[in-house]
């Protein structure tokens, strides 16, 4: 079968149609657990989506604050762009750099369901769901993976094989030798701050993002640290 569906306004009239004609499809289900959702958002879909609540600044894809704005204003509830966000995880158009079923049963629903809980919606998330993602993560493992970092970069201690930037694996031994002048801990936290300072031969610049204002100092160092192996 092959969804056509080019516009999030299409299929928000679509799902609206089937969610009006059969208005128990949505009860019954578990609840979906949001902090998870938050957690595998960041992880998996903010290096390429915007979500002020989330504080991804991903800009190749859709700002996802923007992208339900009229709707909700025009009276869409929640629940129907929970329905987009699933078919969208599940049936990417053909060609997409996105790919199909990043997230997959439980994990796709809580995505679904944090996605909107917090689309265009003003101010911070509170309590534990402050604390899932990015913000709460203090190890380098976790703060590697939580910034999506992952999602372009092969890092064997943190079970990533991203290929749309260099292997860090043996950045321990390379980053010294990078830049005449410039010491492994400086180039590598330049790298995570000011991405398009230098430019690894091979790869492209301007498509890693830059960090700064998302991770904290604590949280450069700690990354610094655990991809030097200190
Ligand atoms: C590699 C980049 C990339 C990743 C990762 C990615 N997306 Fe997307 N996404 C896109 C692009 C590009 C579009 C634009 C429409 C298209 O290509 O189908 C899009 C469209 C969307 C849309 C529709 C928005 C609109 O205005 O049409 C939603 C919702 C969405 N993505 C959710 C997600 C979720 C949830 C995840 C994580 C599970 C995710 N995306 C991961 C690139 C990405
Ligand atoms: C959207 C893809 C993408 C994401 C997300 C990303 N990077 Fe990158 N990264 C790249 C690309 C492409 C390059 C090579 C081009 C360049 O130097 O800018 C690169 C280069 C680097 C380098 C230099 C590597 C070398 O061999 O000299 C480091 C270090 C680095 N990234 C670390 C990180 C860290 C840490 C994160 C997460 C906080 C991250 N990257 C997130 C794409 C990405």
């Amino acid at each position: 079968m092959s969804v056509a569906r080019n516009t999030v306004k299409a299929t928000l009239a679509a799902l609206g149609a089937v969610a009006a004609a059969v208005p128990l499809a949505a009860c019954g289900r578990e609840e979906p657990d949001l902090s998870n959702g938050k957690a595998q958002f960041v992880q998996r879909c903010g290096s390429c989506h915007a979500l002020s609540r989330a504080g991804t600044q991903g800009q190749t894809a859709p700002d996802l604050d923007a992208a339900f704005r009229a709707a909700l204003r025009a009276g869409e509830n929640r629940d129907t762009v929970e329905g987009v966000v699933r078919e969208q995880i599940a049936n990417v158009r053909k060609s997409s750099v996105m790919p199909p079923n990043l997230v997959r049963g439980d994990d796709a629903r809580d995505v679904a369901a944090y996605v909107a809980f917090a689309t265009d919606k003003p101010g911070e998330d509170q309590g534990a769901l402050a604390q899932a993602g990015l913000e709460g993560a203090t190890s380098g493992e976790q703060i590697f993976v939580a910034a999506g970092c992952g999602s372009c970069h092969e890092l064997a201690k943190a079970g990533t094989s991203g290929t749309i930037g260099p292997s860090l694996d043996d950045l321990a031994s390379a980053a010294g030798e990078r830049e005449p002048g410039t010491s492994a801990e400086e180039y590598v936290g330049q790298a995570i701050l000011d991405p398009d300072a230098f430019t690894v031969d091979g790869f492209q610049s301007g498509v890693m993002p830059s960090y700064e204002g998302r991770l904290d100092e604590r949280q450069v160092q700690t990354l610094v640290d655990y991809l030097l192996g200190r």
